[in-house]
């Protein structure tokens, strides 16, 4: 069993797929190690590389602006990426690329226990639940997952590029706090 920094030393070293030769900076993710919810998004980006921190360009500001509307702090919460190396000028992980490192999401999701996930975007989607995750269809419910309860929604980014779907976005941060503190109280 390896404890969070171990899996960041080893994050910072690895080389099991070919995303370690172009990255400045492993993201291993960040927040609580004892987060009730954690949030997953796709990889690092430019900003992300750069700095060795998830989520601190410009969609990571929205999320910020989400989760402080719901009362949290990025402390409290957890924050990773399927994928810990950026892939080159933020293509969508290759699936044996997200296949090498999610060995190392599922130790993070193992210690920190978390009581929900909330999945950001498709690749999350595609890469927890499975190959036939559409995000349309799925994001704002609540999927039950082994211990945990999983709520998908668009990736901070899309909502970006699209302002239609941030009505949904914040009906699914709010959907993900409601259930943690139905969970709570029980
Ligand atoms: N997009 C992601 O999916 N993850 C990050 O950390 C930043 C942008
Ligand atoms: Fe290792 Fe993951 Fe980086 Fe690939 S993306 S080199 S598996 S840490």
């Amino acid at each position: 069993m390896y404890s969070l920094s171990e899996l960041e030393q080893l994050c910072s070293e690895c080389k099991k797929c070919r995303l370690c030769s172009t990255r400045k900076n492993a993201v291993f993710g960040e927040g609580s190690d004892r987060a009730d919810i954690m949030f997953i998004g796709e990889g690092p980006g430019e900003q992300e590389d750069l700095q060795g921190r998830p989520f601190v360009g410009k969609a990571g500001k929205l999320l910020d602006k989400g989760i402080e509307a719901l009362g949290l702090s990025r402390e409290s919460v957890y924050i990773a990426n399927i994928v810990k190396c950026r892939p080159p000028g933020n293509r969508v992980p290759e699936d044996d690329e997200a296949a090498s490192c999610i060995e190392y999401l599922r130790w993070q999701v193992k210690l920190i226990d978390p009581k929900v996930i909330v999945l950001l975007g498709s690749t999350a989607g595609r890469n927890i639940i499975g190959k036939d995750f559409r995000i349309t269809r799925q994001r704002g419910n609540v999927i039950e997952f082994g211990k945990f309860k999983i709520v998908p929604t668009y990736h901070p980014a899309a909502v970006l590029r699209d302002d239609t779907k941030k009505a949904d976005f914040w009906s699914d941060l709010k959907l993900a706090v409601k259930i943690y503190g139905q969970i709570k109280n029980c």
